[in-house]
């Protein structure tokens, strides 16, 4: 019987991974903002951009887990600082924190996003930001290496992506492994926030993959990571988005 934490369980994609799980038999530990009782068994209230309640969280979470899936996360209409926070410094701190707890062979997916795609380009900032633990220093942070909150997103999901890279054998003397899941332009709460920000890049991305991507195109991704079956899979970053990073990567489109 497996025990999965959940963050981001109350909405989009999030409430459908927990969804996918409950029907497998998993027992789903849910973790949000926003109080749900929707397929979760154990509910944890926390918010995610303050580290004294995502500390209380690691202290209030079950031992043994065998899953932490961290897909709780902010669109750049947040504001850089709160993106930052959110999507990059309370995962890692989640993460980190739980680790010790976690059963052996136990699966980390943290969801990304395509907007990450440009991470070979940051790497001076992004390594700039590996030591960024402080939620007070974020703002100071991001003036310094000139992230505004359009920026701010993808920075944090580059950051999220190679973090997940680096970390593939940390805790492989325990099977531990850690995986990305990247989705391109998705239906939910959070889609209309993308494009009031990032504007015609979405909406053009969306044209040329015909449609924008359900959470039920993402969480099944999100599910095989999380299982044994992609016990050789580490580090790795899954792009589940109708085929737009090979688009964007390919000079032969
Ligand atoms: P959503 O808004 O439907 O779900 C996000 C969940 O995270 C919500 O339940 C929200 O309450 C929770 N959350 C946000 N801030 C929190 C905080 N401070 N503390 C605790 N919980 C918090 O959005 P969606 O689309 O399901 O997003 C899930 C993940 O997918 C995010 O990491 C997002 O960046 C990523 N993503 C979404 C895309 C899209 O087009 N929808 C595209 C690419 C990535």
């Amino acid at each position: 019987d497996q025990k999965i934490i959940v963050t981001g369980c109350a909405s989009g994609i999030g409430a459908k991974t927990c969804e996918l799980l409950k029907k497998e038999g998993a027992t789903v530990i849910g973790v949000d903002r926003n109080p749900t009782t929707q397929f979760v068994d154990e509910f944890h209230h926390a918010d995610l951009s303050d580290p004294v309640s995502i500390d209380a969280l690691i202290e209030a979470l079950p031992s043994g887990a065998n899953g932490l899936l961290n897909i709780a996360g902010v669109p750049p209409t947040a504001g850089a600082t709160l993106v930052l926070q959110v999507n990059l410094l309370a995962l890692k701190r989640l993460t980190l924190g739980c680790v010790d707890k976690l059963a052996d062979n136990a699966a980390i997916v943290n969801v990304a996003s395509l907007a990450g795609v440009g991470w070979p380009e940051a790497i001076p900032s992004i390594k700039a930001a590996s030591s960024l633990v402080d939620f007070d220093q974020v703002g100071a942070f991001c003036e310094e290496h000139n992230i505004d909150d359009a920026r701010s997103y993808a920075f944090s999901k580059e950051a999220l992506i190679t973090w997940t890279m680096q970390n593939r054998w940390t805790w492989r003397d325990r099977g531990i492994r850690m995986n990305c899941v990247s989705p391109g332009p998705v239906e939910t709460p959070i889609l209309k926030d993308f494009i009031a920000t990032l504007g015609k890049r979405v909406e053009e991305d969306m044209k040329v993959m015909d449609r924008p991507g359900t959470p039920d195109d993402i969480a099944p991704a999100i599910v095989f990571l999380a299982s044994a079956d992609s016990v050789w899979i580490r580090g790795t970053n899954l792009a589940c988005d109708g085929g737009m990073f090979n688009h964007i990567q390919c000079a032969m489109n």
